[in-house]
């Protein structure tokens, strides 16, 4: 029988790593209020964001792998080809923001003397010092932050209309074991795929 929900790896996967990137991205947008530039605690802030940074790049690799393996449930049967086609891109779409943002922050900083700061052990940076470099891939870093904050608030209005206008179990397929009518009004299976 088809799975008509999301795994619990890949739900476990979605919840975790969409905190720490809400956590992330504010982190990011409030480093010059909690280190202004050319403080002595800016450095050390600065590397807390890099050190997190690294590790959710890693969780999402280890996502991006989960689910290229695992085949994600069939569009319900009621979703419009519109709806499914918007879905699509979208997941698309922050697919490649979760990429961009940590490859651009890291690339970048080993065209920085400064270099990277793994929870405080230092990670000799393999580019040269190049600022302009720098100042291209964080600018790419800046705009992907920007991007993606479109591409989140798009992602949860998208939800919300299904939970509040629609009121069908699409945020269902994401979140373990609520007892709702996954496929059909005529049917109550609830099965995960992997
Ligand atoms: C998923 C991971 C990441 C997210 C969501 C994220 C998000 C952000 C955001 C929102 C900003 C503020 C942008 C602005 O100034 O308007 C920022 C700045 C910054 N990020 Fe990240 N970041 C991530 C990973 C990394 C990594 C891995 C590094 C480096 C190893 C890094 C280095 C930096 C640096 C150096 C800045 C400050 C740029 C500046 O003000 O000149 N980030 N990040
Ligand atoms: C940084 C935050 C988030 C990111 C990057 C993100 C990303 C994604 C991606 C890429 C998918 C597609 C999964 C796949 O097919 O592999 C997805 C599915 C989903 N997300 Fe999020 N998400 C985030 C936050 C949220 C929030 C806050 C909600 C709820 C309000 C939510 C609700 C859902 C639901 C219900 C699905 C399943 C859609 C379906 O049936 O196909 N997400 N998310």
């Amino acid at each position: 029988m088809t799975a008509l929900r999301y795994g619990r790896v890949s739900m476990l996967l979605h919840w975790l790593i969409g905190l720490a990137l809400l956590g992330q991205i504010a982190f990011g947008f409030l480093l010059d209020e909690i280190a202004p530039r050319n403080t002595p605690t800016r450095a050390g802030v600065i590397n807390l964001h890099k050190s997190f940074g690294i590790v959710l790049g890693l969780l999402i690799v280890a996502r991006l792998a989960w689910r290229l393996l695992h085949r994600p449930p069939p569009w319900p049967e009621w979703m419009p080809p519109w709806q499914r086609t918007a879905a699509h891109i979208g997941h698309r779409a922050l697919y490649a923001c979760m990429i961009v943002m940590p490859l651009s922050g890291y690339v970048a900083s080993n065209f920085s003397k400064h270099g990277v700061m793994l929870f405080g052990s230092a990670i000799e940076p393999w580019g040269p010092d190049l600022p302009l470099v720098y100042r291209v891939l964080n600018g790419v870093h800046v705009v992907t932050a920007f991007v993606f904050c479109g591409l989140i608030l798009g992602h949860v209005l998208a939800t919300l209309k299904h939970v509040l206008v629609d009121h069908d179990a699409v945020f269902a397929r994401m979140w373990p074991e609520t007892p709702t009518r996954l496929a059909t009004p005529s049917s109550t299976s609830t099965q995960a795929s992997p």
